[in-house]
């Protein structure tokens, strides 16, 4: 068999093997590199030698067996073994909310470095591809150009990853765009050689300066949040005026100046990226002095979690006024359907909120049951959504996934001890709920709205 030097394809190690990262090594590993994931967490290596993914992704497991099959992709957690083994070393450790300010954490990031810095004796190539502050980036390159035996012949590049969880295979394999904050040709040639299979199949390529390749990934999630929130404030507007925000959403999707995607309203946003991503870049825009350009973001923030206390004021209301006594179902537990990722889950705050103020709540997600049980042993969990609504006498639906969107209103209602439901995502269609007896309510929407 060709070595990789024969075939042009350079040895790649991807260090942090979480979501990002496990996505990342799998799915070069598909594309014909040899490829060594790293991570500090040793259970997490032993989990993943063994082919088994930490975490729900679709289509990653399999992809991750394949891997370790093919003998193309193997994990470790040794440095040293790492540094030995790449010519292009991808960073994707965490860079989450620094506890008790909005900036973010870059412990993960340094820690990496300084690792891996001191280590590197031969040319090679590190590229970033954690979410990170503006000026990041530089800062890193100037750590490792200290610490690196090889000196310049060991450079540092930024490769911001848009992938979303629940498409990560595919959103790797076949991105939408590739972004590459790069300090020199060599290593755009780099990047474009690792990235040669998706750029030949038409994804554009935009090679930039690494302040630029920075912000453009803050800069995207900022206008995702944004929207997200822009339609949720209108749902705002909506039930204060007794109009029909999910009527409003599909008339405004239809100008082409706006279209349709990130316009549902309902719970608003949640996991590991968008809430901590807009906080980092409010708190680097003030070290930046431009606070101003980007102090909507608060708001964003604001409105994205007035959602959450809206969804519980809607179950209170539904349950009489208090929850003292009352049972809650529960329907989802993920941030979104799709992952089994709970940070920051809006579905899991408005569980443990009403949980706090007295219910008695049980909750069911299709994936995400073991992560919420370690994060929340005070709430109750059941097996079935049927058994998160029996007895209940209000029911959330708070992530949209497809076997609640379908559920039988008639079945649910033999189950429960009153048919009342808040739909948190507005997934479900009103008029067969209510058909079937339910008082049903949702964000954004009039109380007597006949439509889906
Ligand atoms: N999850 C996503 O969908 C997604 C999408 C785009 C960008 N991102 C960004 O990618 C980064 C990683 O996100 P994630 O969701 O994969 O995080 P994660 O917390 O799931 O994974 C981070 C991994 O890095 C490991 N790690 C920590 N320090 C290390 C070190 N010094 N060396 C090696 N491994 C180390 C941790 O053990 C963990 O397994 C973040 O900056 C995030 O904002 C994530």
């Amino acid at each position: 068999m060709a070595s990789p030097a024969d075939t042009g394809k350079r040895r790649i190690t991807v260090l942090g093997t979480g979501y990002l990262g496990t996505a990342h090594a799998a799915c070069l590993a598909s594309l014909g590199f040899e490829v060594l994931g790293v991570d500090v967490s040793a259970a997490r290596i032993a989990a993943l030698s063994r082919g088994e993914l930490p975490f729900h992704e679709p289509g990653l497991g399999s992809l991750l067996r394949t891997g370790l099959a093919s003998g193309r992709l193997s994990f470790s957690t040794s440095y040293p073994y790492a540094a030995a083994f790449g010519d292009v070393h991808f960073v994707c450790v965490g860079t989450p909310q620094r506890a008790g300010c909005y900036a973010a954490d870059l412990s993960q990031l340094t820690g990496c470095i300084d690792a891996l810095g001191p280590l590197l004796n031969r040319p090679c190539l590190v590229a970033g591809k954690s979410t990170v502050p503006v000026g990041t980036a530089a800062d890193l390159a100037a750590r490792l150009a200290r610490l690196s035996p090889a000196g310049p012949a060991c450079e540092l590049a930024w490769n911001p990853e848009f992938l979303r969880e629940g498409h990560a295979v595919a959103d790797t394999l076949r991105p939408d765009r590739i972004v590459a904050g790069v300090p020199s040709a060599r290593a755009e040639a780099i990047l474009r050689g690792v990235y040669a299979d998706p750029i030949r199949a038409g994804a554009p390529f935009l090679a930039t300066d690494l302040a630029t390749a920075e912000l453009v990934k803050v800069a995207a999630n900022a206008f995702l949040a944004t929207k997200i929130s822009f339609i949720n404030a209108m749902a705002e507007v909506c039930e204060a005026a007794h109009a029909d925000v999910m009527m409003l959403s599909e008339a405004l999707g239809h100008d082409p100046r706006i279209g349709r995607a990130a316009l549902r309203p309902g719970l608003g946003f949640g996991g590991g990226c968008l809430p901590k991503d807009i906080r980092a870049f409010m708190a680097r825009a003030g070290e930046l002095g431009v606070e101003p350009a980007v102090s909507f973001l608060r708001e964003v923030d604001d409105i994205n979690l007035r959602r959450r206390a809206r969804m519980v004021d809607l179950a209170r209301e539904l349950a009489g006024g208090s929850f003292a006594g009352r049972n809650i179902g529960v329907l989802g537990v993920a941030f979104k359907p799709g992952s089994d990722d709970i940070r920051d889950s809006p579905a899991l705050d408005v569980a443990a909120t009403i949980h706090g103020l007295g219910a008695s709540v049980r909750l069911f997600d299709p994936v995400a049951m073991s992560q919420a049980r370690r994060a929340h042993p005070e709430l109750s969990f059941a097996d079935s959504a049927i058994e998160a609504v029996t007895g209940a006498d209000v029911t959330l639906l708070l992530t949209e996934w497809q076997e609640f969107r379908e559920a039988d209103p008639e079945k649910l209602g033999a189950a429960v001890a009153r048919r009342n439901i808040v739909d948190g995502r507005n997934a479900l269609d009103a008029g067969r709920w209510r058909a079937a007896g339910w008082h049903y309510r949702a964000l954004g929407r009039p109380l007597g709205h006949a439509g889906k």
